[in-house]
């Protein structure tokens, strides 16, 4: 029952697989579900003292509870594990091989473009369904049609409902992982019963994004309907459970419904996003030591992210969130990458993007850095858009040619250092995040004098 392994070290997030009513008055009671944070193993290592969510601290059984863990997918993470994409009929049946009822897989169909193909092992022989795709709908008897492929394999999970039996058992494709067994194993998958969302408080082309509350905690929940866009989340979602920082939002946990709806359940940021906050407050509201608590705050961020080689690629003020506090948090990691990755992407901000990773696709935690620079613009000019007065089309000859913009009105001369620095041309001549941070530190310090 219980397994021998090395303490975990303070800071381990837990969640709990049981419910615990304690016995005595040291012991911390939980709910399964419950978040946990270790403070330390105590003389026993079967139990540790923990912090809830509330702050309370006590007891805790450590077979109660799982350790959290980063969803790193050495393998695709896919809400598809099933699909195996254009391969031919032979194949699949080799695929099915050897036989076991129930055995399936969905493949793109060869003789019906645009169609697909459920191929299901039954009896020791392989059947194709062919499932057409009619109006923006599936379906295979032209009776029962559904949204999308997870919609269709959940049917037939449930009931054979015509076919030669029910669906079984997945032929994962080689390659693959099922998103949704990982994220559990990771410790990271949320009870969809347990989430109330409450009201919508941004839209964005994926779904809408809704502020709701998880077991009395309020949160942000991404909303994503479509299975298609919901595969592209799920990348983000796994870099999340990856990263755990003050300054960075933090993921809560992830829910993947059969039918391909996925909710990546965030902290709730009440101030929304930074760009929104400095245009809305502006100079009046905003003094000096505000401003640049929210260029330390998202350097401390960028330091970590560079510490742990992860590459941003979309810094700017609207992926910004102001907490309650005032507390500025990095946040969108759609993009993220470990900086090894080579996969390019899709369309990015000119406006906030190194002119090598426009040119070339050469993200680095230096192209993060350019962004940087253009971030405490932003901050300095209380959100005005980068590059005023310039042409979108003009904005990248002009900068390749070394233009830089000039100093926002008000800005300190040593802030508007650091931008100039961030914008060298020369990658490798820019400063670390770490640089950058310890150099605000110092600023920061000066301006205490001064008050
Ligand atoms: C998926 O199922 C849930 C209920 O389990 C429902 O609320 C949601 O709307 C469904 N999503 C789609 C795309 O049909
Ligand atoms: C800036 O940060 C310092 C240190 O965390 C804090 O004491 C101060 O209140 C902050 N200022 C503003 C305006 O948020």
């Amino acid at each position: 029952m219980t397994e021998v392994q090395t303490p975990w070290p303070q800071g381990t997030e837990c969640v709990a697989r049981y419910n615990f009513k304690g016995t005595s008055e040291h012991d911390l009671p939980f709910n399964k579900g419950d978040l946990l944070s270790i403070i330390v193993v105590t003389k026993d290592p079967n139990w540790y003292k923990a912090k809830n969510s509330a702050g309370r601290e006590g007891t805790i059984p450590a077979n109660y509870v799982q350790k959290r863990e980063g969803v790193k997918s050495g393998g695709k993470l896919s809400l598809m594990p099933w699909f195996h994409g254009k391969i031919t009929r032979n194949q699949a049946e080799q695929l099915l091989c050897p036989p076991e009822t129930g055995l399936f897989l969905v493949r793109e169909s060869t003789n019906f473009p645009g169609d697909y193909t459920l191929c299901v092992s039954c009896d020791g022989k392989v059947e194709h369904y062919r499932i057409i795709y009619h109006n923006g709908k599936l379906s295979i008897d032209e009776e029962e049609y559904f949204e999308n492929l997870m919609q269709l394999v959940e049917h037939y999970t449930k009931d054979a409902d015509g076919l030669c039996t029910r669906l079984l058992k997945p032929k994962v494709e080689e390659g693959t992982v099922a998103a949704q067994d990982e994220f559990s194993k990771g410790g990271w998958s949320m009870n969809r019963n347990e989430l109330k969302l409450q009201q919508v408080i941004g839209k964005g082309e994926f779904g809408d994004v809704m502020v709701g509350d998880y077991r009395g905690t309020k949160v942000a929940v991404k909303c994503i309907k479509n299975d298609a866009t919901a595969q592209a989340f799920i990348a983000e979602a796994s870099v999340m459970t990856q990263l755990r920082h003050d300054n960075l939002v933090q993921l809560l946990g992830v829910i993947v419904e059969e039918n391909g709806s996925l909710y990546i359940v965030t902290e709730y940021m009440a101030k929304g996003c930074l760009v929104d906050y400095l245009r809305s407050r502006g100079r009046t509201v905003l003094g000096a030591d505000a401003l640049l608590n929210f260029t330390l705050d998202v350097s401390e961020a960028m330091a970590y992210l560079e510490t742990n080689n992860f590459v941003h690629r979309d810094l700017a003020a609207r992926n910004v969130l102001v907490s309650e506090d005032n507390i500025a948090k990095v946040s969108d990691f759609g993009l993220t990458k470990e900086a090894s990755s080579t996969q390019d992407t899709a369309k990015l901000p000119v406006k906030w993007t190194s002119p090598e990773a426009l040119r070339e696709k050469k993200f680095s935690t230096k192209s993060d850095v350019w962004s940087f620079g253009v971030l405490l613009w932003e901050i300095y000019s209380f959100g005005r858009v980068p590059y005023p007065r310039i042409p979108l089309k003009e904005v990248v000859p002009r900068v390749e040619k070394g233009y830089v913009m000039d100093c926002p009105d008000g800005c300190p001369e040593v802030v508007y250092n650091i931008m100039k620095m961030c914008w060298n041309l020369d990658p490798g001549a820019r400063p670390t995040f770490q640089m950058l941070k310890e150099r605000l530190q110092h600023i920061s310090k000066g301006m205490g004098k001064n008050l």
